[in-house]
């Protein structure tokens, strides 16, 4: 054991550490012998994007036999004094006492050799991606997200909450989940139509992994007042794009006599948060994505924070796409649910920034959105940005009993299944509201990544489930 204290290289490359004997602990990134019979090692631990500069000097008793054949990728524990840099570009540097190997690297076979990889390759090698630097930026800004999450909401006073990840209601109506099942794949037990016969199960029926904590969120919204929930959530949608996983995660807040307005007021309070966050925590971060990935990024995200978020109804956003002379390659109309083509013109042309649509028609939506008066409407709000699209879906519910049960009548929803979902209508029925936020899309929209599957550690998505 060393006498000196262990600190992180984010601490090391702070002029604050200056003069301090320490020890670090980390992977070699690069190494440079000099002709003046010393070696420069690079050095990064993750906690931060920058590595912190070693000199190596020839001194070192392992110098010819370890140092000279150190290769990228092994770990080290070095030991030394941090000084003020000579060179460019870093505030410290540090002139090391010892240089200690502890696990090898083969440079024959490590695949994270200084070229470059795209992300499609570093997709294949999951388990070493974290150690590049845009891995490392990745999961350090999707950390603070999270942070900031639990912040915001316990600063507003909402109650975290944990729903089910195993369900047997599809919040969405939409029929994209995943079965979770004990019964043999080969010979299941049958019901005399010669179905397969679920209620033999482990949960004595069908059960699925969750597509939203929503409806579980609202019984605590409608107990609690302020709640939200932030966990896994998987869809068998089979959609192979960037902005969809099998697996994400997703925040949703719901809360007690909020309507539609006080919704949206509450979405936009959160995002802005996210960026302001981001922006000053993890600066170094954000000015690599910057220069590497989306030019300009830092600035359009500033614009973002200071405007308000423009809220325009599906009716009228309709109309601005049908006069917009665009050639879309699906025709808009009303009624018809937006494309990534129509939502792209109205954030990235339109308006240049967030947009909030609201009052969707209700065909294209969930059973539990709140009709409006006009009968054709519900109160339904997307939050849609540039690049990426949509990042939070969300309503004001359906509080009436006799208008709720007539939807999941028309919809062909059992009122059996939801039995519990409308005593929450039968007894101490509020006006209430609530939205879902994805997070790997708010990452996309924060770091400029264009793929979603480069914003989660483990994408999974049809045909994948590697690591
Ligand atoms: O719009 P969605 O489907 O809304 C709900 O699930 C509601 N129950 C939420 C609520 O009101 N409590 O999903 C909400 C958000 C989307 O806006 C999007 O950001 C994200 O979840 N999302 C996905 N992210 C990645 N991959 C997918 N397949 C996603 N589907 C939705
Ligand atoms: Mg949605």
């Amino acid at each position: 054991m060393s006498q000196v204290p262990w600190i992180s290289v984010s601490e090391a490359r702070s002029a604050a550490s200056t003069g301090k004997s320490v020890e670090l602990r980390g992977w070699l990134r690069t190494r440079r012998d000099s002709k003046g019979g010393f070696s420069f090692l690079e050095i990064n631990d993750g906690s931060c994007l920058g590595n912190l500069q070693v000199v190596a000097p020839g001194e070192l008793s392992n110098y010819e036999s370890v140092v000279k054949n150190l290769s990228v990728g092994c770990s080290l524990i070095v030991t030394g004094e941090i000084k003020a840099s000579e060179g460019q570009g870093q505030a410290t540097e540090m002139l090391a006492t010892s240089v200690q190997m502890i696990g090898d690297a083969d440079p024959q076979t490590y695949p994270l050799q200084k070229k470059r990889h795209t992300f499609e390759k570093l997709r294949e090698w999951a388990h070493l991606r974290p150690r590049t630097n845009t891995f490392g930026a990745v999961t350090r800004v999707r950390n603070r997200i999270s942070f900031s999450t639990h912040q915001f909401f316990q600063e507003e006073g909402f109650l975290y909450i944990h729903t089910p990840i195993i369900t047997a209601s599809d919040c969405e109506g939409a029929g994209q989940m995943f079965r979770v099942t004990t019964l043999p794949a080969e010979n299941p037990p049958r019901d005399p139509q010669g179905k397969v016969d679920f209620s033999k199960d482990f949960f004595g029926r069908s059960a699925y992994l969750t597509v939203s904590g929503q409806l579980e969120g609202e019984i605590f919204a409608t107990a609690c007042g302020k709640i939200y929930t932030f966990g896994p959530t998987f869809r068998a949608e089979n959609s192979n794009t960037s902005r969809h996983l099998a697996e994400f995660w997703m925040i949703e807040p719901e809360a007690a006599f909020f309507d539609l307005n006080d919704n949206m007021a509450l979405a936009e309070r959160y995002v802005k948060r996210i960026l302001k966050d981001v922006l000053n925590d993890c600066a170094e971060d954000m000015q690599f994505f910057d220069e590497r990935v989306e030019p300009g990024l830092i600035a359009a995200l500033k614009v973002v924070l200071d405007k308000p978020f423009e809220r325009i109804s599906y009716t009228e956003a309709i109309s601005i796409l049908e006069k917009s002379g665009e050639k879309f390659d699906y025709p808009v109309s009303w009624g018809s649910d937006l494309q990534a083509e129509h939502e792209r013109y109205l954030t990235e042309k339109h308006v240049q920034g967030p947009v909030i649509l609201y009052n969707y028609p209700a065909a294209i939506k969930s059973f539990y959105m709140r009709m409006n008066e006009d009968g054709k409407t519900v109160a339904a709000m997307d939050v849609l940005v540039p690049r990426v699209g949509e990042i939070v879906g969300g309503s004001q519910r359906e509080e009436r009993l006799d208008r709720l049960l007539a939807r999941m009548k028309e919809l062909g929803l059992s009122e059996q299944d939801y039995w519990w979902y409308l005593d929450l209508r039968r007894f101490g029925s509020v006006p209430h509201s609530g939205f879902g936020l994805g997070l790997e899309r708010i990452i996309q929209f924060v770091t400029g990544m264009q793929n979603i599957r480069d914003v989660i550690p483990f994408p999974r998505y049809p045909g994948s489930a590697e690591f």
